[in-house]
């Protein structure tokens, strides 16, 4: 699962249904085809931090009785000069069956995914571009919550720019249904020429109270340079400005989040926020994936 683009419309109504599924299973019983399989491991390739992504692979690997290796950047042979390309079809040639990868480089994965036979490449984020497994927790947070995508007006709220959650689930949103608008800084807000679709850019009022949805994103600052102050004062989900929302409204985020700066602490557990929802969905959304990749429904 390299791009969200990659997948049909079925195929992304299938993998939720079965993240559905796994969300409900508390001692499951693992399906015969995971308890034959070949080569039940898979491998976490974390390039960049992350604590969300790469752990809840983690517990969903564990979850599906998979054997789970950590590669250690810092200890590994690339420091030596080894190459992406090399690192995979090492671990392809042990018999590792998912490579679960986090990298900085948008197109790592793609380049090589041609070249790699029985090893399974998944996306856990690349740079600005993408990352599709977020995505597909949203879009089950979201379905959870108001039942279908269609006509939901989501305002995605932040740095848009040099977002990839933003990219993968815009993507995803407009093509099921929703509307989708943007809001922040201009200098954060990406020129519509980027999209095949339009999005309306919203003053911070009418993005808070026309939205079903209101996803907010943190500043990138691993991404750029740019320095804003003021941010709160005049971006920031406060205490004040959550009331501008509709009473049904929620409050979604990626995160990490700070506490703060684009939302205010109270708010983050608060009852709007669905924003552990969306951790705990992680992990029932990528043994699902895994287990697609395993091809083992
Ligand atoms: N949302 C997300 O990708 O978080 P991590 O960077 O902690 O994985």
């Amino acid at each position: 699962l390299i791009s969200l683009a990659e997948l049909s419309e079925k195929e992304v109504h299938d993998i939720l249904e079965r993240a559905v599924f796994w969300a409900s299973q508390k001692d499951h019983e693992l399906p015969e085809s995971l308890k034959s399989l070949s080569k039940p491991i898979v491998c976490n390739l974390f390039f960049e931090p992350s604590t969300r992504t790469r752990f809840s692979f983690e517990v969903a690997a564990k979850k599906l009785n998979l054997h789970v290796l950590n590669f250690d950047y810092k200890s590994s042979s690339a420091q030596k000069g080894e190459t992406f390309y090399d690192t995979i079809r090492t671990l392809e040639s042990m018999g590792v069956g998912i490579a679960i990868v986090r990298s900085s480089e948008e197109y790592l994965l793609s380049e090589i995914a041609d070249k790699i036979k029985t090893t399974s490449l998944i996306n856990a984020g690349a740079g600005m571009s993408e990352h599709p497994t977020q995505a597909l927790l949203d879009m089950l947070t979201i379905k959870e919550e108001f039942g279908s995508f269609k006509g939901l007006k989501v305002s995605i709220i932040g740095d848009v720019k040099h977002s990839r959650v933003a990219r993968s689930s815009l993507h995803a949103l407009h093509r099921f249904g929703a509307k989708v608008s943007l809001c922040g800084p201009d200098i954060f807000i990406p020129d519509n020429s980027a999209f095949p679709f339009k999005m309306d850019v919203l003053d911070l009022e009418t993005a808070l109270n026309s939205a079903d949805i209101v996803m907010l994103l943190r500043i990138q600052n691993e991404r750029h340079n740019i320095s804003l102050g003021h941010y709160r004062e005049q971006f920031g989900l406060t205490s004040s400005r959550v009331q501008l929302m509709q009473p049904h409204a929620r409050i979604m985020h990626p995160a990490p989040f700070n506490r703060g700066v684009e939302i205010d602490d109270e708010l983050v557990e608060s009852e709007r926020s669905l924003i552990f929802k969306q951790v705990a969905n992680g992990v029932a959304v990528r043994m699902a994936v895994l287990e697609r990749a395993f091809n083992l429904k």
